[in-house]
């Protein structure tokens, strides 16, 4: 452990999804603002911090395996600082001191502005920071990768999926300032960034909340209601103009974006994948399920045929675009036949992937108070086997469509099962291994010569005539 004249280390372990790294990228670019200095592992740090997910169960009891080993640090080194944030700890606010009496600070998801306050406290006696507070003010990031960001441009989500955790962990929506940021994105396209990915519970609500008088863009009138009647001289910010405003920004080349919610995903956001080159090729387009009974019993607000029609306007618009999907099989109540039409829905929309979950009751949530008498979990786990043999036939069959094609490649870094290679991604957001040259950041043209259901191969051709 580092003694009082050496800066003191931190170590940060990170569940969940693309929101929570993010957060811990903050979280790390708050803590070397403020003088520490990053650790290889927990036990070499003085300060052990987990950001924390709790969408499934198998979430929460990762992460109590880490914490337990983070007590047994603390018996050790007394000195260490144990600190929880995210959405496991708002979820259990502070119980966790009851619980677990060994956390110093916990903190809702996004809170590090919080944690900073508590750090450069004159004592450190035990915190809880849960109140939501919108958006912390800017804070340097510490990023993996220099040519690739996140930017989070909304907080909070204000649907009622009856499933899910996450409206009470993370509050209500809330988009962040237009101009914030294209500033932030203009930061890091100086800052050599060329890939930016923008996260928000729902994406496409973006900018309902905000009011601006600037006109839309030209190419964007044709799809707004709003825009042709404002309010007292105003209207509100579309999610379709900042993906035309941030492809706007020099250095940018590719633009993607997590998670919409089908209900809103609207032609004009289409129009803009069609048109923009930056705008990759590849939309996340969470089903849930497939019978209509179930996704009104989930709160999903779009039925079976109001799906399939919104990714038959996407496949008309954009017909090589990749189209990927989260899908929960068991939810309560759900019979041998509406799984059967999750199957239907996967045949007829050929997936390019899928991310398949075993619906997992979640606590304050609607649907853990369901009956759930229909579905005993070796019956789950069944369905889940025959779910995934189904997307993965369909995500085999649609790589093959690349198979001839020279494609552009963002190069990651080196092949993670072949040295020799290389690995990077292709605009539809499939890993590509391939025999070439280049640096991380740079972007290839790529022939591919083989596809799995995962991943494409392929060598960089000198001479390529870009087929898209
Ligand atoms: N049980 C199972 N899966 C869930 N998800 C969210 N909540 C639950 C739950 N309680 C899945 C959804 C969501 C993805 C991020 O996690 O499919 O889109
Ligand atoms: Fe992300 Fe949801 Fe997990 Fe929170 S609960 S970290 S929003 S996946």
């Amino acid at each position: 452990m580092a003694s009082s004249d050496t800066p003191k280390r931190y170590h940060v372990t990170t569940f969940g999804c693309q929101m929570n790294e993010h957060d811990s990228e903050r979280m790390r670019g708050m803590l070397e603002s403020l003088g520490y200095g990053a650790a290889e592992t927990a036990e070499d740090a003085d300060l052990i911090l987990f950001n924390t997910c709790s969408i499934r169960e198998s979430a929460d009891s990762r992460f109590l395996a880490h914490l337990g080993h983070a007590k047994r640090m603390k018996k050790e080194r007394p000195g260490v600082v144990v600190g929880v944030g995210g959405c496991w700890a708002q979820s259990v606010k502070d119980e966790v001191f009851a619980r677990f009496p060994f956390v110093d600070v916990a903190f809702g998801p996004g809170q590090i502005n919080k944690l900073a306050e508590f750090l450069t406290a004159d004592s450190l006696s035990a915190q809880g920071y849960f109140e939501f507070e919108g958006f912390p003010a800017h804070l340097p990031t510490k990023r993996d990768r220099s040519f690739q960001a996140w930017v989070q441009i909304a907080v909070g989500c204000n649907l009622k999926c009856s499933y899910c955790i996450v409206p009470s962990t993370r509050g209500r929506e809330s988009s962040r300032p237009f101009e914030q940021l294209l500033d932030e994105v203009r930061a890091l396209a100086a800052d050599g960034v060329r890939e930016v990915t923008l996260l928000g519970q729902n994406v496409n609500a973006y900018g309902r909340d905000l009011r601006t008088t600037e006109p839309l863009p030209e190419a964007l009138l044709a799809f707004s209601e709003a825009a042709k009647r404002p309010t007292a001289g105003t209207r509100p910010r579309t999610f379709a103009e900042l993906l035309t405003a941030v492809a706007a920004v020099d250095g940018i080349e590719r633009i993607r974006y997590t998670s919409p919610h089908p209900k809103d995903i609207r032609e004009d956001v289409v129009a803009v994948h069609a048109a923009l080159p930056e705008v990759c090729q590849h939309i996340h387009l969470p089903l849930q399920a497939g019978s209509s009974r179930i996704l009104k019993r989930m709160r999903r607000t779009y039925d079976k045929q109001r799906y399939l029609d919104r990714v038959a306007m996407i496949r008309e618009q954009c017909p090589d675009i990749a189209i990927t999907t989260d899908i929960i099989v068991g939810f309560p109540g759900e019979t041998e036949a509406e799984f059967e039409e999750t199957l239907e829905v996967v045949d007829a929309v050929a997936f390019d992937g899928a991310f398949t979950f075993v619906f997992s009751p979640r606590r304050g949530t609607e649907a853990a108070e369901l009956v759930d008498d229909f579905v005993p979990h070796p019956v789950k786990v069944e369905r889940m086997e025959r779910l995934v043999e189904r997307v993965q036939h369909h995500a085999r069959e649609r790589t093959q469509r690349f198979v001839g094609r020279t494609l552009e490649v963002l190069i990651e870094g080196e092949s993670r099962t072949d040295p020799d290679k290389l690995r990077g991604r292709t605009s539809h957001n499939k890993v590509v291994n391939f025999v070439g040259f280049g640096q991380p950041g740079e972007t290839v043209p790529v022939q591919i010569t083989g596809a799995t259901s995962q991943t494409l191969s392929g060598e960089m051709s000198l001479l390529a005539t870009l087929a898209g």
